[in-house]
């Protein structure tokens, strides 16, 4: 096996106030390897109680703990050795997010140097959160001071489950806040393996405690605490809703990255082979599982037939195959929930559209929840496969007029997360990006993401934005400070 991993049953236990520790009810719950459905790992099924301790050493570690005095230097170097840790692992731990997940190893490579980098750009960034003095017309000095907003909880998706915990990780840390993890329940391994450097980096105990469990047992106490001054989430929109509501009893700040139904718009101009390359790797990278998916691929009727049929002759091409396979390009879903979700999506596509190819399971395989890359065609946008996630390799192709019908198309959606748009014409190409009702547009690519650059949605894709300096300010409050510097009464009375 390559990088070292072995294949039995590997426990962990909670992080909570920098030691390891069982959960209270002592209950576990397995991790499986959806390439195989073996199970992997065992990990603490944490509850209530267990979140009760996570927050309480956070709040504690805020409040009074030498994390509350350290310098942004101090919280900089931190970020750098935790960054350079992982750099140093990038084999270890991108193998365990491939087997864990069942993406491609090779993405799971870029995904694990990308957490390096996140991580080193907050680092950076831990010296650069700046106040202003605000020009008030009196004899006075007013400040404002940027401070951490307290204990964060936040809530990992599956997905890209390092990355994810990264960008919401590497800005609380650079802020000075502290923080309860908790990665999804299907993916809790590489969160885990990484908090066994928290101490030797320099992570004064109780700064970052990551707990496993699920949503509504060890998620939604996260949410409720009074402790808990926010919460970062990714993940469904089903679930985001839950978490705005029960945060209001506590007004806690929220941010919510809650996916899309993300359009490729592809004109008549756009070079045709880059234009099928895009529509692709769009929809299907990361087996579809990607809250940005470009799953709605709207192309210019012109071009509309011989589109549909290049996209399919080059899916035909899409080498499924195990995570760790080099060559591998899509593997299995992460878990049989969503095996079953997408496998009910592509019936329901054969009811409302026509299926030029997938649709089911790829007969090559005996194990592993493993679906065929699948394309719907002449898709009407008021379709279920045109309007709800799915959050699996299943594309739905509309045809459209021109740029006006193009927008509308897009724009009618109850997600704004991203789109694409692909053309020659630099005019019609920036009508587009002021037109989209999105957080994210790229013109002739889809997918790049920086650690620089803000990502989050519009509309029902959410609020608040990750990355860049924007991500830092979702950890920060702003204090205004009134000094004044006239030493006599102020006359009142
Ligand atoms: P989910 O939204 O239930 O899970 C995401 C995270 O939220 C997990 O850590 C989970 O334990 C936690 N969670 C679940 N219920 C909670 C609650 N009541 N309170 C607090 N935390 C809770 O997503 P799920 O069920 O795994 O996937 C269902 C669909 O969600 C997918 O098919 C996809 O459409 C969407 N999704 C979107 C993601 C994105 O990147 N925006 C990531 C993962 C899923
Ligand atoms: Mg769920």
């Amino acid at each position: 096996m390559p990088g070292g991993i072995k294949t039995d049953v590997r426990n962990y236990q909670l992080y909570i106030n920098g030691e390891w520790t069982d959960s209270a009810s002592k209950k576990t719950f397995p991790v499986y390897d959806p390439s195989t459905e073996e199970v992997i790992a065992q990990v603490p099924d944490a509850g209530p109680e267990d979140v009760n301790r996570a927050v309480a050493a956070a709040k504690a570690a805020f409040d009074d703990g030498p994390w509350a005095t350290t310098t942004a230097q101090e919280r900089g170097r931190v970020l750098f050795r935790l960054a350079n840790k992982i750099r140093e692992n990038i084999p270890m731990l991108a193998e365990m997010e491939a087997r864990n997940t069942g993406k491609p190893i090779v993405e799971a490579e870029y995904d694990i140097t990308d957490v390096a980098t996140c991580f080193e750009y907050y680092g950076g960034l831990a010296t650069k959160i700046l106040g202003f003095v605000n020009p008030v017309p009196d004899n006075a000095v007013s400040l404002t001071m940027k401070e951490p907003m307290g204990v964060a909880g936040q809530i990992i998706p599956w997905n890209y489950p390092l990355a994810m915990a990264a960008w919401k990780l590497a800005p609380a840390i650079a802020a000075g806040c502290t923080m309860v993890l908790k990665p999804a329940e299907q993916t809790p391994m590489t969160a885990l393996e990484v908090a066994k450097w928290f101490n030797e980096i320099g992570l004064p105990p109780g700064v970052v405690n990551v707990i496993t469990g699920f949503g509504e047992t060890c998620g939604a106490p996260l949410v409720q605490h009074p402790d808990v001054n926010k919460i970062a989430f990714t993940g469904s929109a089903a679930v985001g809703k839950i978490i705005v509501k029960q945060a209001a009893d506590t007004v806690k700040r929220v941010t919510l990255e809650l996916g899309g139904k993300s359009p490729n718009i592809f004109f008549a101009d756009a070079d045709f082979e880059a234009a099928i390359d895009g529509a692709l790797f769009g929809v299907f990278v990361n087996q579809g599982e990607v809250c940005s998916a470009g799953s709605r691929i709207l192309v210019q009727k012109s071009i509309y037939k011989k589109f549909v049929e290049a996209m399919t002759e080059k899916a035909k091409k899409v080498k499924l195959g195990a995570p760790l396979d080099r060559d591998t390009k899509m593997g299995p879903l992460v878990s049989k929930d969503q095996y079953d979700r997408v496998r009910e999506y592509q019936e329901i596509g054969k009811l409302e559209a026509k299926l030029a190819f997938g649709g089911g399971r790829p007969k090559d395989f005996a194990k592993g929840y493993y679906v065929e890359p699948t394309i719907f065609y002449d898709v009407d946008n008021s379709s279920r496969i045109a309007r709800e996630e799915i959050f699996g390799p299943v594309a739905s192709v509309i045809p459209f007029e021109d740029e006006k019908d193009a927008i509308k198309i897009a724009n009618d959606s109850p997600y704004g997360l991203a789109a694409a748009v692909w053309t020659r014409d630099i005019f019609k190409a920036f009508r587009a990006v002021k037109a989209l009702r999105v957080g994210i547009v790229w013109v002739n690519h889809m997918q790049p993401t920086y650690v620089e650059a803000p990502w989050g949605g519009y509309k029902q894709s959410g609020f608040g934005r990750e990355l860049g300096p924007w991500g830092i300010e979702e950890y920060l409050e702003t204090k205004q400070v009134h000094i004044n510097l006239n030493e006599a009464p102020i006359g009142w009375y």
